[in-house]
């Protein structure tokens, strides 16, 4: 059952008996699984992915800016945009949400799996190990095609993007573009969370992107209760036990303390 649309002016208006009785559920979890999306990094200045004036999606195309055969048509074009992501990461700082739940992981060994869609790395810059990045890491680079003996990172020719100058291939950003697999330990240890946990919070995340929004069903089915944390509605509200309609930055502090 969702809970209907909470107030969403800046003001937290959830009442006290809401957040603890989510406290307690919390404290009485065997297994806590967060699944988090872009809307987790927002309070840190990093734009999402399908906000209709800021996101990335509304200037940019999927298909060419997150797919193989987008990069193959205008190497230079997407590589830059991922230097120019990669620049702006670099000068962010990782929100109170993010503290909250790298703090809640440290005080309680092994209750909480943490996996994220997001490539910032924002959540291991506040201290959250281990994190389950389903869609890769924006820092990293890796060949494009699997690499030849001449393939060695230390030595590339240009830089949008680097070449391998024995045999032209290209570096390209080590995350998952549309079309690709996941990592599959990763993906594996996520879903299998998804079928152990008894809470489960998901957290900035629109919901439409699979395999990620399916963890929220694997819970849901597993008999999870399942909150969903987002200013806006989403595509997982349907399977949600709760809807708290606050920024996670804002209300993770204080459901986490
Ligand atoms: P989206 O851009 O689809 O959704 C971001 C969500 O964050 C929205 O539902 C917002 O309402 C919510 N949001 C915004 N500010 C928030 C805040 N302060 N606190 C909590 N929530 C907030 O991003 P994702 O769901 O992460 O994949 O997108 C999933 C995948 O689609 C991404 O990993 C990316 C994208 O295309 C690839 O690039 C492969």
């Amino acid at each position: 059952m969702s809970f209907a649309p909470l107030d969403t002016s800046a003001s937290l208006p959830l009442a006290d008996t809401e957040i603890a009785s989510l406290r307690q559920r919390l404290h009485n979890a065997r297994h806590l699984l967060v699944l988090t999306g872009a809307g987790a990094s927002a309070e840190s200045g990093v734009p999402t992915f399908r906000d209709a004036q800021t996101g990335y999606w509304a200037q940019f195309s999927p298909e060419e800016m997150a797919s193989e055969a987008g990069f193959l048509a205008h190497p230079q074009r997407v590589w830059d945009w991922y230097q120019y992501r990669r620049d702006l990461v670099r000068q962010v700082m990782p929100n109170a949400g993010h503290v909250a739940l790298a703090q809640w992981q440290a005080r309680h060994s092994g209750r909480m799996t943490l996996v994220t869609q997001n490539v910032d790395g924002l959540h291991q810059r506040a201290g959250s190990t281990p994190v389950l990045c389903l869609h890769g890491n924006l820092m990293d680079n890796r060949w494009l095609l699997p690499p030849k003996p001449c393939c060695d990172v230390r030595f590339t020719e240009g830089d949008a993007p680097p070449q391998c100058p024995g045999c032209g291939n290209y570096l390209r950003p080590a995350v998952v573009w549309f079309g690709e697999a996941l990592p599959h330990a990763e993906l594996q240890q996520a879903q299998d969370a998804a079928k152990a946990c008894d809470l489960m919070l998901v957290i900035g995340t629109s919901g439409h992107v699979y395999p990620a929004a399916g963890l929220a069903h694997i819970a849901a089915r597993g008999g999870a209760h399942v909150v969903v944390i987002n200013p806006e509605p989403t595509a997982l509200d349907s399977v949600a036990d709760r809807c708290w309609r606050l920024p996670s930055a804002q209300i993770l502090p204080a459901l986490l303390a």
